[in-house]
C-alpha cells in the first residue's frame, strides 16, 4: 500500500482494519479530518456482525437503521478505500509512518461493473439449483379476494409494486391474513418468503390480528431514556393487557415502537395519526380510556 506523505513528512493516510460498526465510524471520522483512509474487511462486505442483527441490546433499535447511513456516507465518501477480502500481512514503520502490505483474495467478478443486482447469481450456469418449494394455492374468501384483487390491480403495474399494494391492503384489513398474503404473492410473482418477510418487517404491519386502534408506545432510545417504559407499563394496567397484546372486544391493541420520529417530543405515544408527546404517566389512563371507549377524537398534542 503506497504511503501518501504530506509535506512536513507526516503519513496522511491511516488504515482501519475491521469493517464494523465501530472500523465504520473510525473510517467516517478520519475522513472528516480530511485524512485518506483505507478501510480493510477480510470478509467479503463489511457491516461485521451488526449486519447480521435484527435488533441491538438494550434499546431494540433496528441494527440496519444504525448501520445503513454509515454503509452509505462510507461508499460515496471520496477519501474512504474500502477493501474486502482483505488481509494484513505484515506493518513496517513506525506510529505516523508506516507502510502495510495487505493481500486480497479474488473477488471473480468485476466490481467496477458490478452494481449489485445479483443476476449473475441467478443465471449461475455452475451454481447446484434447488426447486423451490410449492406454496399451495391461496384458499382466500370470494369477497375478501375481490377487494385484494382490485388494491392489486392498481399497482401491479407500477414500478416496485408489493410496497404500496401491502400498504393499502393493511389500511384496508388491518392485518395481513396468511391467505391474503399468498394471494398476492401469487398475483405479483414476488415470492411468497418475500412478501411474509416484508409484512413482518415493519411495525406498522401485522400478521395477527390487531385491534382497531393500535396504541404505539415508542420504546426508541429516546424516549425509553425520558421514561417511556413506564408509560407502557400504565398503558398495560389501564387496558388489563401486555404489550403486543389486544383487548377482547377487538378495539384497543397496545404495542411498544421504535422511534416515531418526534424524539423531540419525547416521550411520545402515537395512535392513528395523533401524536401524544411530552406524555406523563398520569395522562396515561384518560388516554387509554378514550380509545377503549371507542372515541378515537383524540388530542393532537404535538407541542
Ligand atoms: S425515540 Fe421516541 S420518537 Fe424518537
Amino acid at each position: 500500500m503506497p504511503s501518501e506523505t504530506k509535506q512536513n513528512g507526516r503519513v496522511g493516510a491511516a488504515l482501519v482494519v475491521g469493517g464494523g460498526i465501530g472500523g465504520m465510524q473510525a473510517a467516517l471520522d478520519l475522513a472528516g479530518g480530511g485524512i485518506k483512509v483505507y478501510l480493510a474487511d477480510s470478509k467479503a462486505s463489511i457491516g461485521g456482525v451488526m449486519a447480521q442483527l435484527d435488533k441491538t441490546f438494550p434499546t431494540n433499535d433496528c441494527a440496519m437503521c444504525t448501520m445503513a447511513p454509515r454503509l452509505v456516507e462510507i461508499g460515496r465518501h471520496k477519501d474512504i478505500e474500502i477493501l474486502t477480502l482483505s488481509d494484513v500481512e505484515r506493518i513496517e514503520g513506525r506510529p505516523g509512518n508506516f507502510t502495510v502490505t495487505i493481500s486480497r483474495r479474488p473477488r471473480f467478478v468485476d466490481e467496477s461493473k458490478c452494481t449489485g443486482c445479483g443476476t449473475c447469481v441467478a443465471n449461475c450456469p455452475t451454481q447446484t439449483r434447488v426447486q423451490p418449494v410449492e406454496v399451495p394455492a391461496a384458499e382466500i374468501e370470494p369477497s375478501l379476494r375481490v377487494k385484494v384483487a382490485n388494491i392489486i390491480a392498481r399497482h401491479k403495474n407500477r414500478q416496485g409494486p408489493l410496497m404500496p399494494i401491502l400498504q393499502e391492503v393493511n389500511a384496508a384489513l388491518n392485518y395481513f391474513p396468511e391467505a391474503v398474503l399468498k394471494y398476492i404473492s401469487q398475483e405479483t410473482g414476488y415470492p411468497f418468503t418475500h412478501v411474509y418477510r416484508i409484512a413482518t418487517f415493519y411495525s406498522a404491519f401485522s400478521v395477527v390480528p390487531r385491534g382497531k386502534y393500535v396504541i404505539n408506545v415508542c420504546m426508541g432510545t429516546t424516549c425509553y431514556v425520558r421514561g417511556s417504559e413506564r408509560l407502557m407499563d400504565r398503558f398495560a394496567e389501564t387496558l388489563k393487557i401486555r404489550p403486543e397484546e389486544t383487548t377482547p372486544d377487538m378495539l384497543v391493541t397496545l404495542k411498544g415502537v421504535r422511534c416515531i420520529g418526534c424524539c423531540g417530543l419525547a416521550p411520545a405515544v402515537m395512535v392513528g395519526d395523533s401524536v401524544y408527546g411530552r406524555l406523563t404517566v398520569k395522562e396515561v389512563a384518560g388516554i387509554a380510556k378514550k380509545y377503549a371507549g371507542g372515541n378515537n377524537h383524540g388530542k393532537v398534542n404535538a407541542g
